[in-house]
C-alpha cells in the first residue's frame, strides 16, 4: 500500500476504524470519514500522520463528493475507495413496513455505496486505475439474516458492484465487495437502540453469544474478526488482486457454503433416534 491513498467510510468504528488501521500500517495515506466527529479525529489520531478525518454522512451526495475532493487534493490521487459505513437494519414483518425507515437504511447502504463509487470513478477513471471496495454481508445473499431493508440493501450493493465492475474495468478501475458474516461490532448494540458510544466501546461482550447465533451454521466456529475483513480489504486493494474485479467475497467461516456436517450429522441422529422409538 505504500504510496497509494484511500478513502475510508465508517471508519470512526468497527471493520471501519480496522481497515484504516491496516491500510496505515502497510504504508497507505489514509482519509478516515464517518458523522461522528469526536470519535474519528480521536481514531484518525492514534494512526498518526498518514491518517485524517474527513466527517461526511455517505447518504448526503454533497458529503460523498466533498470527502472525496478533499482526499484527492490532499493527497493528488485516489487509490482505494472503501465504502463502508453502515447501520443496522430494521426488524419488521412485511405487512407493517414503514417506507421512511425502509428508505433510510437504502440512503445509507446503498446509495452511500453508488455515490461512493459516482465519485471515485470520476478521479480513477481519468487516473486509470483504482480498487472500489463495497462492504456487502452474508445478508445479501441469504435471507434471514438481518431485517428486510438491510438485506434488500445489502443484495443491491452486491449487483451494483457487478453492474460498475464490467463498465469500469475496461477503465483499470477494479470493483469488489466484501460480505461478512457475524463481526462482534457495536452495530448490533445500535441496533439494540444503545447509544453508538457505549454499543462500540461493550461489543466486546458479545462474544458469549456468538455460539447461540452462529452455531449451527458457521463451519468456522469463532466469530469473523474486524482483522479478518481488514485483511481481505487488503488484499483486494492491492495489486495482488489485480485482476479479480466483480466480486462478492465471502468472509463468512462457511456460512454460506452450507449447512456445518456436525449439525446435520446430530439432525441424522436425532431422526434415526425418533424412527427407532416409533419402531
Ligand atoms: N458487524 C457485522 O456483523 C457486519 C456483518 C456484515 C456486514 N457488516 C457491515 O460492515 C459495515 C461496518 O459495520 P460495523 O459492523 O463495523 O459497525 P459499526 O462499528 O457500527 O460501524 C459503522 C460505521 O458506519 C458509520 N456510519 C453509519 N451511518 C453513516 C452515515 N450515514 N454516513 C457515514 N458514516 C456512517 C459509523 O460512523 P458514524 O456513526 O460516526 O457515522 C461507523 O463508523 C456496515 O456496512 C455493516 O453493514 C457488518
Amino acid at each position: 500500500m505504500t504510496g497509494k491513498v484511500a478513502v475510508v467510510t465508517g471508519a470512526t468504528s468497527g471493520i471501519g476504524a480496522r481497515i484504516a488501521r491496516l491500510f496505515v500500517g502497510e504504508g497507505a495515506q489514509v482519509v478516515l470519514a464517518g458523522r461522528r466527529e469526536a470519535e474519528g479525529m480521536r481514531v484518525a489520531a492514534e494512526l498518526g500522520d498518514a491518517a485524517t478525518f474527513r466527517r461526511a454522512d455517505v447518504s448526503a451526495e454533497e458529503d460523498v463528493r466533498a470527502l472525496v475532493e478533499y482526499a484527492t487534493e490532499r493527497h493528488g490521487r485516489l487509490d482505494v475507495m472503501v465504502s463502508n459505513a453502515g447501520g443496522p437494519g430494521h426488524w419488521v414483518d412485511v405487512a407493517d413496513v414503514d417506507l421512511a425507515a425502509f428508505r433510510e437504511v437504502m440512503d445509507v447502504h446503498l446509495y452511500g455505496v453508488l455515490l461512493g463509487m459516482k465519485y471515485a470513478a470520476r478521479v480513477m477513471v481519468p487516473q486509470g486505475s483504482g480498487s472500489i471496495i463495497n462492504m456487502a454481508s452474508v445478508s445479501g445473499t441469504e435471507a434471514g439474516w438481518s431485517g428486510l431493508d438491510y438485506s434488500a440493501a445489502k443484495a443491491a450493493i452486491i449487483h451494483l458492484t457487478r453492474c460498475a465492475a464490467v463498465e469500469l474495468g475496461e477503465s483499470g478501475v477494479r470493483v469488489n465487495s466484501i460480505a461478512p458474516s457475524v463481526v462482534l461490532t457495536g452495530i448490533f448494540g445500535k441496533g439494540a437502540g444503545l447509544d453508538p458510544a457505549v454499543a462500540d466501546r461493550t461489543a466486546d461482550q458479545l462474544a458469549g453469544a456468538f455460539p447461540l447465533m452462529m452455531g449451527d451454521y458457521q463451519a468456522v466456529r469463532r466469530p469473523v474478526s474486524a482483522e479478518d475483513v481488514a485483511q481481505t480489504a487488503l488484499w483486494l486493494a492491492g495489486d495482488a488482486a489485480g485482476i479479480v474485479t466483480g466480486v462478492n467475497l465471502a468472509v463468512d467461516g462457511g456460512v454460506g457454503a452450507g449447512r456445518p456436517v456436525s449439525v446435520s450429522r446430530a439432525e441424522r441422529v436425532r431422526l434415526a433416534t425418533a424412527l427407532g422409538s416409533r419402531g
